[in-house]
């Protein structure tokens, strides 16, 4: 199962950009389907180097950086960590972790500029840029905002309307404002060094859409054909920004200038491995530029053109290096039907779901896979998550290892059992031993996790429906060499189990490893009967998963809930000012602290409650329209601010002698203004 016998795999994972945690988009995006793959060559004994590192440069740095008010390096070394720990939570198991801070990357990405612009790849042109006179500086894409000439939405970015995703240029905003300031912007000469990419057509047209035709996936291919067979061709990108925060252009004439973040950010796969292989003490070349080393990046559907077009090229043009053998690219994954979003806090964080759910890293490891977005983009729901748990994990997987292990125990005191005499069920189970794991390796092979996944779990159901159909707990009483014989075979399909799920709930096989006393095993060991030999001491059951019950997915949607109630009261107008008032309008007011003593509804009306409330001048009673939002037992004993000298008003045949004041929301409810702490009644406020 190695067709093309490569001799070693260099395997990467995008490098995420050190501005926020972690949620299941990246997760489900890249780094589980990429850990998946390297656990399985693992596994297969195969030479693999697997990077990745934060991304710690572009504009995506420094916009955190304004909003939070610190500084970029402050904001990566805080995002780096958290990273870095999220990924070790959830299993990801690079062998290296970088961070394109690093000298060594500084060193590698300037030596490629070096090496490109020696060999006169750059096309070096003076363009003009939208430049913020107020803030002394040029503007990236991102901090310009304007109107999109596709379809008008008001927020579009320099380089892109996430409205109706055109690819856009700062200049064909309409009406163009810097972010940094609010000012317009105004256009000024800026030189820059750029990829001539149309030079490169003919070569990535042969190899990706003739070599690759076959075994690329068709949302990487297609994306790819866009761009390829665009009418205008492939343009000339620039390779450098006017910015002050990344890697100085290392040429002369290039003060205050960096690489574009796509030139280097790639380059960090290589930069990471040549720190891995330093800290090992190995050679790190051969990982890149040996022909016999298959190369494979996992990304984001979003990162296609720079993995297959823009990062190629440049290997191309350096020379030496090998190209990747597959870019296996994920759709994306949505939450409850939204897209996620970092800035609108529409995701669920990596660090707050183990919060709320500790250990149960391999169920999202699961259920991301399960639903994972390689074809097409999906969505994560809650209920899915608790229906997958559910039925599929507790149901069938945890059920068949437990009642396994814990029948051994009940009968045989733990000592695996004897193999007897097979019948034709028997011989079916030992078939499915030597199936499942071809099946499995053949769909991890072609990046098809989901469906690799699915007979994962067919194999588990095989093993269930196995103890089902043989019943070991009834046969016990007048056959129990039949049971013998039923639990080893069991437990053997465990044992098996535990191998080809590894590279997919990896902390779940521990546990089962730890149960059947296994270590070491390999995928060359699965297929096997025997793994548990004939009176081999099994410990005690261990809960592999456990019920997901109702409340609990109900309190992660609420939390989803109020954070789409709170960013749809972020973008709701506030009520404009009224008019300027003297302080003389202003000292005619006269409001108190007062304490509510009574209040109930109002015969007739839906809408007001009868108070009686003292303010410290006397008792008096006001009506309120406030019975939509609190009932009388949310006031009594309150103390809330009254304006008392309204010219009393008659309601409904009652005297009402002034007006509680209360705020009101954007989204129409009210809410009580209480004095921070107990107040004498008929306080006065100014
Ligand atoms: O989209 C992103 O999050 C980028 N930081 C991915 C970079 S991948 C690679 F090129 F490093
Ligand atoms: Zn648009």
């Amino acid at each position: 199962m190695n067709p093309k016998n490569f001799k070693r795999y260099t395997v990467t994972a995008a490098l995420p950009y050190a501005n926020g945690p972690l949620h299941i988009g990246h997760l489900a995006g890249c780094y589980i389907p990429s850990d998946i793959y390297v656990r399985y060559l693992r596994s297969r004994e195969r030479d693999v180097a697997y990077v990745c590192g934060s991304d710690e440069h572009g504009v995506a740095i420094t916009i955190k950086a304004r909003k939070e008010g610190i500084s970029p390096q402050e904001v990566v070394d805080r995002y780096h960590e958290m990273m870095k720990r999220s990924f070790a939570e959830f299993g990801i198991s690079f062998d290296h972790y970088s961070r394109t801070s690093a000298k060594i990357h500084h060193e590698t990405a300037s030596g490629f500029f070096e090496d490109l612009y020696q060999k006169g790849e750059f096309l070096e042109q003076t363009t003009q840029q939208y430049y913020d006179e107020e803030a002394g500086q040029f503007l990236a894409d991102r901090y310009i905002e304007g109107t999109c000439p596709k379809c008008g939405h008001e927020h579009a970015y320099g380089d892109q309307c996430e409205k109706c995703g055109s690819s856009l240029s700062p200049t064909d905003l309409i009406n163009p404002k810097s972010k940094l300031s609010g000012s317009t912007p105004v256009l000024k000469d800026t030189k820059h060094w750029f990829l001539d990419l149309a030079r490169y057509t003919d070569f990535l047209k042969n190899w990706i859409l003739v070599d690759h035709e076959k075994d690329w996936k068709t949302n990487v291919l297609g994306q790819c054909r866009s761009w390829l067979e665009a009418g205008e061709g492939l343009q000339a990108r620039s390779m450098t920004r006017d910015m002050d925060w990344g890697i100085p252009v290392p040429v002369e004439g290039a003060e205050g200038k960096v690489l574009y973040v796509w030139f280097d950010a790639p380059i960090g796969y290589i930069s990471s491995t040549k720190e891995w292989a330093a800290e090992k003490g190995i050679d790190w070349e051969p990982y890149w530029k040996d022909e016999g080393t298959k190369l494979v990046h996992f990304i984001g559907k979003d990162n296609i053109v720079f993995h297959c077009i823009i990062f190629p090229a440049i290997l191309k043009t350096h020379g030496g290096y090998v190209l990747p053998d597959n870019v296996p690219a994920n759709e994306f994954l949505n939450l409850e039907g939204d897209k996620i979003s970092t800035s609108r806090s529409w995701a669920v964080w990596l660090h707050e779901y183990l919060e709320a759910f500790p250990g149960k890293q391999d169920v999202l490891r699961y259920v991301l896979t399960a639903n994972a977005p390689e074809t097409k983009d999906n969505d994560f729901t809650w209920k899915d998550y608790q229906l997958r748990n559910n039925s599929e994990l507790v149901a069938i997987f945890g059920n068949f290892v437990n009642r396994a292990v814990v029948l051994t125990h009940k009968f045989y005191n733990g000592l695996v059992p004897a193999l007897g005499d097979l019948s034709d069920i028997d011989r079916d189970a030992l078939a499915a031993l030597l199936e499942f794991p071809e099946k499995i390796a053949a769909s991890i092979e072609r990046y098809r996790f989901r469906e690799a996944l699915s007979y994962v779990m067919d194999f588990a159901r095989t093993g269930n429906k196995y103890l089902a159909d043989t019943e070991p707990w009834k046969s016990i009483k007048d056959n129990p060499e039949r049971t013998a014989t039923v639990l080893n075979i069991a437990l053997n399909i465990a044992a098996n189990l535990a191998i080809v799920a590894e590279p997919f709930l990896p902390h779940t096989a521990a546990k089962m490893y730890k149960m059947f006393g296994l270590s070491g095993l390999n995928w060359g060991d699965a297929g096997k009967h025997g793994l548990l030999k004939t009176g081999k001491t099994i410990q005690p059951a261990e809960l592999l998963f456990d019920k997901v019950e109702d409340e609990t997915v109900a309190a992660q949607v609420n939390k989803l809930m109020e954070t789409k109630k709170q960013n749809e009261m972020a973008v709701a107008p506030v009520t404009p000012m009224k008019d300027i008032i003297t302080y003389d309008d202003f000292a005619k007011l006269d409001m108190r602290v007062v304490k509510v003593l009574a209040a109930e509804p109002m015969p007739k009306s839906k809408k007001l409650l009868k108070l009686s409330v003292d303010t410290g001048l006397g008792t008096r009673t006001v009506l309120s329209g406030v019975a939509e939002h609190f009932k009388p037992e949310d006031l009594i004993g309150k103390q809330v601010v009254m304006l008392i000298n309204l010219a009393p008003r008659k309601i409904m045949g009652i005297d009402s002698e002034g007006m509680i004041l209360m705020a009101e929301d954007k989204d129409g409810s009210l809410r009580l203004l209480l004095p921070g702490s107990e107040t004498a009644n008929g306080s006065t406020i100014s």
